[in-house]
């Protein structure tokens, strides 16, 4: 280690654990290199943090922060899983089922899908909210691509791996709220911007959102990556950054009352 690596290295403590980084490094990156998982889902290795989500929330100190964006100090004492926090994580994901049409047994990302899984991890198993039916336009204009907002979390992920990506910039939000929603860069549709189906936007989805056509079942059930291993496990076995990526058609059962 050179010096100036000694110089930037830092300690701090999760869930009771000593783990070492380096300043500048997020909190969730540091667990992520000591094998803890901490729940997200609008973080993706690669892309600017964007903070919206809230499944990562963490103790700080005492204080509540999103371990996704905020650079981990030298001595900081960080809880992470307790059960305020699980309690705090479970209700959010409840709620985004509520927010969204989520019909998991239909949907060609199941067992891929990063909502579902963690409705798994966390043993959501009916809802605790009624569903808000909310009236969602589906884009099948392109050849090659559907957009299907039912299924949407407003996580940007997409937004964000499309301008840092892909150098392209093809979707965004419009509306407040309730009415918060996707939109593509041209009225027409997705069909008429310059998305390509190997883009890295549509992989980057953690849900059923964006799917590439004439794709369903290339993967079989039973064999998506969450049917095999919890979400969060990559993490928990090994000590690399390497975080679930929704990129592969799939489709198993949902939740219990998530179907
Ligand atoms: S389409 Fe997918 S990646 Fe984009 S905001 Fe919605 S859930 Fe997130
Ligand atoms: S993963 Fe940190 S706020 Fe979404």
């Amino acid at each position: 280690m050179s010096d100036s690596d000694e110089a930037t290295a830092i300690q701090l403590i999760i869930d009771g654990t000593e783990v070492t980084g380096h300043a500048g490094q997020t909190i969730l990156e540091i667990a992520d290199s000591a094998g803890i998982y901490i729940p997200r889902l609008c973080w993706l290795e690669n892309l600017t943090p964007f903070g919206a989500c809230r499944v990562c929330v963490v103790r700080v100190n005492g204080r509540i922060h999103s371990a996704c964006t905020l650079p981990a100090t030298n001595g900081m004492v960080v809880e992470n899983d307790t059960e305020e926090l699980r309690g705090f994580r479970k209700n959010l994901i409840d709620m985004l089922f509520a927010e969204g049409n989520h019909f998991c047994m239909f949907c060609e990302r199941s067992g891929a899908c990063e909502l579902q899984a963690l409705a798994y991890r966390f043993g959501i198993t009916a809802p605790t909210y009624p569903a808000l039916f909310p009236h969602r336009e589906i884009d099948a204009t392109h050849p090659d691509i559907l957009i299907d907002r039912n299924r949407c979390v407003l996580c940007a992920r997409c937004i964000r791996a499309s301008k840092e990506s892909d150098g392209k910039g093809v979707f965004g939000f419009a509306g407040r709220g309730i009415q918060k929603h996707l939109i593509v860069s041209a009225e027409g549709g997705l069909a008429e911007t310059n998305i390509d189906a190997s883009d890295a936007a549509i992989s980057a989805c953690p849900t059923g959102t964006l799917l590439r056509k004439r794709t369903g079942f290339a993967v079989p059930v039973g064999e998506r990556p969450f049917d095999r291993t919890p979400i969060g496990t990559e993490v928990e076995s090994t000590t690399g950054p390497t975080p679930p990526h929704a990129s592969t058609p799939t489709s198993t059962p949902a939740p219990a009352g998530k179907e």
